[in-house]
Parts: C-alpha cells; sequence; structure tokens
C-alpha cells in the first residue's frame, strides 16, 4: 500500500535570510521526501515563513516598513536558496496567511470549549515610552551579582549569574532607554499541568507512528521524561503554557479578547496546517494525484504526519503542538524527527559572527550544490548528534567519494563502448559480472530501510562500499588492456557493460542525494526516472548515449574562497561600483571611503524628524574622551540634552551659539552619563584614522531653531 505522508520542516522566522543551519534541515527532509517518492510513496511537503512574533515587529519598525511589507521581502527572497540547493518543496506559505489566523482561532476555540484555556494577571516589565511590555531580551540593566553593566534580563556575560529580569539593578528597555515599570494585565492560558494533558502526552510520546516505529527518538523520550519529572519538592513537571500577547503584536487576535494576540508558537505549528491547507486549495495537491479537500484528506487516518524540527524546538513540537492538536480534535503527528546543530570548524554559528558559510555565496561561488547535498547526508543519522562542517574534510570526502569511487566508474567505460560497441550493452553478461550486480541489488531492501530511519550516512557509507567493488572489478578486469588485445572484443563489451549497469544501480541508491546528477545520468543512458522498482532489473541490450562529464572535482581554493569575508560591507553597490573601475581600488571610488546605503523610499526618509537647534552650550564629559554634552535649543518649551562623540573634533567654547542638524525622533538613549535626547548630524570619511576630520553641519543665515530639515 503506497503510503500518504504530510511532510514539514520548521518554519524559519521571516527575519533574515537563510542560513547554513537551515539549509542542512531542508537538505535532510528533502532526501527522505525523495526517497518516499522513488518508494512510490505520495508525499505532500510544505513549508512556511513564520512571519509573527515582537522581534519582527521591532525589526521591521527599525527598518521602516509594516510587519508585512518587512516579511514579504523576506519571503522574496527565499526561492533562489530552495532551487539552488534542489530542495523540492511542494509549497511555501506565511503564517500571516488567513488560513492560519482562521485556524489559530478555530483551534483556539475549541481548546477553550474542552476547558483547557483560563485567564490570569501577570505582572511584567513594562516600555512607558514604548507603550508596550517587554519580552526579556529587550531588558538590560546591572547584574544583580557583579555589578556589570549592560547586561540581560536572563544572566551575566561578566560573571556568568542567572537570574530573572525583575532582579537587574537599574534595568532598562534596550528600545528607548526608558525605565521599565511592572505592570498586571490578564493571560490566557493552556492548561498543559492537566491530568488530561498529562495523561495523553505520556501515552502519545511513547507510542508508534503508523509505520510502526517509535513516534519519537530514544534521546527524544530521555528529555521528555526529565520535562514530566516531578522531584520532592513538587519542582518540575509541565507547566501552563501562557499564550497571549497584549498589544501592540505582530501577531493573531485572540477571539472575543481585544488587544490580546496569540503568542507566535502558538500560531507557528498551526501553519503547518495552514500551508497544507493553502497547497490543496491552490490545486497543487491535485496534480500530484490527490484529488480529495484538506479536510478530507487530514481526516483520512491513514494520512501519516511527519515534521523535521532541530532539537531546541523540541519542547513545542513534542509537548505543546500534540497536546494542541489533540484537544481541538485534530490528527496528532506520526513522527517528529530531531536533528541536532551544524557547525563549522567545530564552532556553533552565531547571529552576530555569522558561520563563514553563506548559503549564497556558496552558489554564487559556483560551487556545486549536490557537494553540500552529498557532504551533509554523509554525516547524517537518525539520532539528534550535531554535525560539523570541515573544510578539508569536505573537500577530501567529496573528490574520493563521488569523484574517484563514483562516477569514474561511468567515464572508465562510456568511452569504449562509444568507440568500439555503437554505445549498446551487451546481451549477456559473464558470470563474475552477474554476481558483481546480484551483490548491487541485494543491498536495496537495507539501503531502503537505511533511508527511511534517516541513516544516511549508514546508507552512503554502504553504496561507496558498493562502488568499492565495482572498481575493483575493473581493476581486475583491465579494459584498457583488454582494449589492445585482439579476440577480447566480447569480454571488453562485457566489463563495460557490466561497469554502466553498476553505475545505474549506484545512481538509483545515490538520488535521493543527488537528484540533479541522478538526473543528467538518466539522460547520459537514456532511461526513465530512476525509481525503486528499478532496483530489481538491469537494462539489457539497451543503446546508451553518449557520455559527457558529469560532476568536477572540488577546487579547494572555491572553498576558501567561501570563509574569506567579503571586502567591504555587503551593500550590492559597492560590489558593482568595486568591479566597474579601470584597475584602481574599490575604496577610491567611493565617495566617503563607503558606498552609497540601498535606496530607500521618500516615506522611509519621511519617518526622520530633522529640526534646526541653536547650542545652548557645550561641556567636556568627565570620565570621557570623546563626549560633548550639548544643552539644544530645538524650539521646544524646554532645552534638550545630547551627548555627542565630537570631543576629539571641537572646541566646546567655539560650538556655544552655533546652530547644527539634530535628529529629534530619535529614541532617547540612557548612556552612563544620563539621557541623551537626540542625536546632532557630522560628516568624515568612514575611515577616521587615514582621513581625519570631523565637521558638523550648519544652515545658511537667518536661520531659527526648530524648523524641520525636509
Ligand atoms: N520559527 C521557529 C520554528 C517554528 S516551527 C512551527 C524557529 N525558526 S528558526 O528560523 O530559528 O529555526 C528554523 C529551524 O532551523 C529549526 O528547526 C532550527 O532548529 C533549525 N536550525 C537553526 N540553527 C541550526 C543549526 N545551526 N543547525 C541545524 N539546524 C538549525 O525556530
Ligand atoms: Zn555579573
Amino acid at each position: 500500500m503506497p503510503r500518504q505522508l504530510f511532510v514539514t520542516t520548521a518554519l524559519p522566522y521571516a527575519n533574515g535570510p537563510f542560513h547554513i543551519g537551515h539549509m542542512m534541515e531542508y537538505i535532510q527532509a528533502d532526501i527522505w521526501v525523495r526517497f518516499q517518492r522513488m518508494q512510490g510513496h505520495a508525499v505532500h511537503f510544505v513549508g512556511a515563513d513564520d512571519a509573527h512574533g515582537a522581534p519582527i515587529m521591532i525589526a521591521a519598525e527599525k527598518a521602516g516598513k509594516t510587519p508585512q511589507q518587512f516579511v514579504a521581502n523576506i519571503a522574496a527572497g527565499r526561492k533562489p536558496y530552495l532551487d539552488g540547493f534542489h530542495i523540492d518543496f511542494d509549497h511555501w506559505h506565511s503564517t500571516d496567511a488567513p488560513e492560519n489566523h482562521q485556524l489559530a482561532q478555530d483551534t483556539y476555540r475549541a481548546l477553550r470549549r474542552n476547558g483547557l484555556i483560563f485567564t490570569r494577571d501577570v505582572e511584567q516589565f513594562f516600555d512607558p515610552v514604548k507603550g508596550m511590555f517587554l519580552p526579556d531580551r529587550y531588558i538590560k540593566g546591572e547584574c544583580p551579582k557583579c555589578g556589570a553593566k549592560d547586561q540581560y534580563g536572563d544572566s551575566c556575560e561578566v560573571c556568568g549569574a542567572v537570574y530573572a529580569p525583575t532582579e537587574l539593578k537599574h534595568p532598562y528597555s534596550t528600545l528607548t532607554g526608558a525605565a521599565p515599570v511592572r505592570k498586571s494585565s490578564e493571560h490566557h492560558f493552556f492548561q498543559l499541568s492537566s491530568s488530561r494533558c498529562i495523561g495523553f502526552l505520556q501515552e502519545w510520546t511513547v507510542g508508534a507512528g503508523q509505520d510502526g516505529s517509535p513516534r519519537l527518538q530514544a534521546e527524544v523520550l530521555n528529555k521528555i521524561k526529565e520535562w514530566f519529572t516531578v522531584d520532592e519538592f513538587g519542582h518540575g513537571g509541565l507547566a501552563d503554557w501562557d499564550i497571549s500577547r497584549d498589544a501592540p503584536y505582530f501577531g493573531i487576535e485572540i477571539p472575543d479578547a481585544p488587544g490580546k494576540y496569540f503568542y507566535v508558537w502558538l500560531d507557528a505549528p498551526i501553519g503547518y496546517l495552514a500551508s497544507l491547507k493553502s497547497y490543496f486549495d491552490s490545486g497543487k495537491a491535485r496534480e500530484r494525484g490527490e484529488a480529495r479537500s484538506f479536510d478530507e484528506f487530514m481526516a483520512d487516518p491513514a494520512t501519516e504526519q511527519v515534521h523535521f524540527i532541530g532539537k531546541d524546538i523540541t519542547y513545542f513540537h513534542t509537548l505543546f503542538w500534540p497536546a494542541m492538536l489533540h484537544f481541538s480534535g485534530r490528527k496528532t503527528p506520526d513522527h517528529v524527527f530531531v536533528h541536532g546543530f551544524i557547525t563549522v570548524s567545530g564552532e556553533k554559528m552565531s547571529k552576530s559572527r555569522g558561520t563563514g558559510i553563506d548559503p549564497l555565496r556558496y552558489l554564487q561561488l559556483g560551487l556545486n550544490p549536490e557537494w553540500l547535498r552529498y557532504y551533509i547526508a554523509a554525516k547524517l543519522n537518525g539520532k539528534v548528534e550535531d554535525v560539523d562542517f570541515n573544510p578539508d574534510d569536505f573537500v577530501a570526502r567529496v573528490n574520493s567519494d563521488l569523484v574517484g569511487k563514483y562516477v569514474n566508474i561511468a567515464s572508465r567505460a562510456a568511452g569504449f563502448l562509444a568507440r568500439r560497441f555503437g554505445n549498446r550493452l551487451a546481451a549477456e553478461l559473464g558470470a563474475d559480472g552477474r554476481t558483481l550486480l546480484e551483490g548491487l541489488q541485494a543491498a536495496a531492501g537495507d539501503i531502503t530501510a537505511l533511508y527511511d530511519q534517516r541513516e544516511y550516512a549508514k546508507a552512503l557509507r554502504e553504496t561507496m562500499a558498493l562502488a568499492d567493488r565495482v572498481n575493483e572489478y575493473v581493476d581486475a578486469n583491465k579494459p584498457w588492456e583488454l582494449a589492445k588485445k585482439a579476440g577480447e572484443d566480447a569480454r571488453l563489451h562485457d566489463v563495460c557493460s557490466t561497469c554502466i549497469e553498476a553505475f545505474r544501480l549506484l545512481t538509483l541508491y545515490l538520488k535521493p542525494v543527488l537528484p540533479a546528477l541522478a538526473a543528467q545520468v538518466e539522460a547520459f543512458l537514456r532511461i526513465e526516472p530512476l525509481s525503486s522498482v528499478d532496483a530489481s532489473r538491469l537494462l539489457g541490450a539497451h543503446e546508451i548515449g553518449g557520455y559527457s562529464h558529469l560532476l568536477q572535482r572540488v577546487d579547494a581554493k572555491l572553498v576558501d574562497a567561501l570563509f574569506e569575508a567579503p571586502a567591504q560591507a555587503p551593500a550590492p553597490e559597492a560590489a558593482v561600483a568595486g568591479k566597474s573601475g579601470n584597475g584602481a581600488p574599490a575604496s577610491a571610488l567611493l565617495p566617503g571611503g563607503e558606498a552609497l546605503a540601498p535606496t530607500i523610499a521618500i516615506e522611509d526618509f519621511a519617518r526622520i524628524d530633522l529640526r534646526l537647534a541653536l547650542i545652548v552650550d557645550a561641556a567636556r564629559v568627565e570620565g570621557s574622551t570623546k563626549l560633548l554634552k550639548l544643552t539644544l535649543d530645538v524650539g521646544e518649551a524646554q532645552s534638550r540634552t545630547v551627548f555627542s562623540g565630537i570631543q576629539s573634533a571641537f572646541d566646546p567654547a567655539a560650538l556655544v551659539g552655533k546652530m547644527t542638524v539634530v535628529v529629534a525622533n530619535l529614541a532617547p538613549r540612557k548612556m552612563k552619563f544620563g539621557l541623551s535626547e537626540g542625536m546632532v548630524l557630522a560628516a568624515s570619511h568612514v575611515d577616521d584614522k587615514t582621513h581625519p576630520g570631523l565637521f558638523l553641519l550648519e544652515p545658511t543665515a537667518g536661520a531659527v531653531p526648530g524648523l524641520r530639515v525636509r
């Protein structure tokens, strides 16, 4: 019976482009999906952007966009990554789409009817300037243990202390610099701690999928056991889940609760269903031969639901998500497959430093996407283990396995077949060739099981061991010598035909990992797309096409280039300016030493309120070698204080009485020496060491404070 599978990967936050961690997850899932399709199973593979939450709302605001525009922009950049690495999603959607609003609200209503939603007041930090509750990550202050300044609300980077944000001394909002106040508001909770939920989850987590294999990996189960455990003091165990956030929030409104939104993690996994629904409604499922509606498909008990995720989001997917689904009357996942993280040369990826591997740069440098697919697959297993990308290992692995062992087989045989036998394979093979091929065919069962269990490393190791056997056969028979001997034509034909038959079988086993290469091979061999049934057949007296080069060796220099930081800030204009020159260094062509910033719309500029200001007073700041404290008249009832990093260039006394330009609607910033209520503008070269000089802006005669610069 063909299986019918609904497969997803985690929905990436729509706050930035894909990184190598995302690509690893997609490659893992894509291999599994392609493999299942080759087995004749029906697979519907969907993804979506995770659009909601405070960080995206704030990032959008910083970029001068609505959150909708901001996430649309990110979504528009997804395709080159997915196409580039042959990730075969059937559909890509967004958690902000109407389907998700509807499904999330329906789910909530069902949970409420089921008596699993309650409300309770929660006291939290609130930014009085911004008028919003502050997620912990937007609160900083002094460490309560060691007094280090500017520490986050959860732990101190200096002394390592762990604490609650409420324990910080002199806390401030990183959004406005304002001191947060404690404020209470009503929150909605999902009652995960109820005996109904716990009872259900205790059974669900140890159950099996419809394929009969355990629903969750053993390591994941161990982790869940810890989460379930209540210690002798009554601590631990599953806690109720706060699923609401107060406006302003970019999210989905909670029914019958004005001003309240679902916490992003409530509607994010529902986005799996929303994407699948949109895919069905768009008619694409029909193209895949699924004529039923989304509701009918999901109501069919035979439909298997499978999620691929990283280890950091296990709690959401193995506790919250199945409980939400079950108690809102829906199908629960058959499997949640958890993978580890990818590191680069043993180092964890960092948001700020990046990873050294930008997937788009990888493609732009001309590195073959299937090298990366192969390398990652060759390191993946069914456990929750981290995977390391090591550049030297990458070069060695791809060159020795794919080029040295696999492609080599075809290139060694194809020339003789073309020159001597009109590209027609021998109808009859010798006993040794038949034995070799039977051995290759016999491995199909093993390799199939390994792919199904996501043991890709083992599947590929086994495939390469088969390739070794074929190469030994070639070395033993030496076709290049047979070709020179008289009367050995039949044997040469036999050996080369055996090689091509073997090459076809190896291609079949590699196809989930190397889909584009497999397609090239299918064209070369003039065969239909390979699927699992092809393991039990041979080509026989078949005419193949002419061989053309299938796969390049990895050039280590290209891999080095991948790790070289781009010379300048990655503004696209910089690259153009650098190239268009007449041999002069790029910087010589750049005004002020830097490329122009990306183009903005007039609306973007209009958000910046520039005003003329009279410098009423200017003084050095004790304890700072950089700052001047300016007192500015901006035409308001009260003067403003602005701390400006211009001490090196100006004598304070010479500034008093001058007019200049100030950014008047910049969020006030709490600095060590006091609150700074704006920013004065000055011009400088990007490299102030080689090009010293700092120039304040001054209006022409007759201007008065408070006039807007537009
Ligand atoms: N938006 C949530 C997921 C919601 S699912 C309903 C999220 N997004 S994410 O962009 O941060 O991560 C997306 C996926 O990438 C997650 O499965 C995460 O584990 C995975 N990875 C992020 N960094 C990774 C590595 N360094 N290595 C491998 N996978 C990693 O979480
Ligand atoms: Zn500390």
